[in-house]
């Protein structure tokens, strides 16, 4: 399998479990080790929390060259898009049980955003398939969205698998992407079942040493992922 940008293994750490108070220093302690940040944005009407926004977003900007993958648990994500893009943000990827997928697509790319479409456990992949050739990225929730430091549901490694045999299958550039629950163990699984960038709160933020949680699993999933590089 040639190991392009889309199929490299990626480890993007959610700031959710970061703690706030000093989030720059939290960033700083994973920098060296990854080149993307997950960023948990929620609107407590999607979801029942709210979280992160655009002046968040610009505030951090200048204490990264991570690329900014904004996690967007919003009802009208549209809304937002300019001002996400103005803090910063390198993409956004929304929910497809929101609606109106194929517009949204179109109006984040025109604000020069990368474009994800995120699904939740108990969504059909047929749901997010029309729209896998016109996105950046796709997410399979492996938690329901809403908080940090949930259990994975190893119930959607199915839809992991069937998204990948398309990705490959149609020779798409298309990250495929697991936010909820990941560790080691749980990326090892996902892993096998294609997915390529694997989304850490707790793992990473709970761990006393980040570059040790980080690497646990990056090489849990490199081995499971990619065993012809082994
Ligand atoms: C869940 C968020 C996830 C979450 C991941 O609503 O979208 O990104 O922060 O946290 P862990 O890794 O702790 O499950
Ligand atoms: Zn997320």
């Amino acid at each position: 399998m040639e190991n392009d940008g889309f199929q490299k293994i990626r480890i993007a750490p959610s700031i959710l479990s970061a703690d706030f108070s000093v989030l720059a220093e939290e960033m700083a302690s994973v920098e060296p080790f990854v080149d993307w940040l997950h960023i948990d944005v929620m609107d407590g009407h999607f979801v029942p929390n709210l979280t992160i926004g655009p002046p968040v977003v610009k505030a951090i900007r200048p204490h990264s060259k991570a690329f900014f993958d904004a996690h967007l648990m919003m009802t009208n994500p549209e809304e937002y898009f300019s001002a996400f893009a103005s803090a910063g943000a390198d993409s956004v990827t929304f929910h497809v049980e929101t609606g109106d997928t194929g517009n949204r697509i179109a109006a984040a790319r025109e604000k020069g955003l990368k474009v994800g479409l995120a699904l939740n456990p108990d969504t059909a992949y047929d749901a997010v398939r029309p729209y896998l050739a016109s996105v950046d990225l796709l997410l399979v929730m492996s938690v329901f969205p809403g908080f940090g430091g949930q259990s994975f549901i190893a119930d959607v490694l199915d839809k992991i698998r069937a998204a990948r045999l398309d990705i490959d299958r149609q020779g798409l550039k298309v990250f495929l992407q697991v936010d909820g629950g990941i560790n080691a163990e749980t990326a090892a699984l996902a892993a096998a079942a294609g997915a390529r960038i694997f989304v850490a709160g707790s793992a990473v933020f709970s761990a006393p040493n980040r570059a040790a949680a980080i690497e646990a699993i990056y090489s849990s999933a490199q081995k499971a992922g990619m065993p012809e590089l082994f």
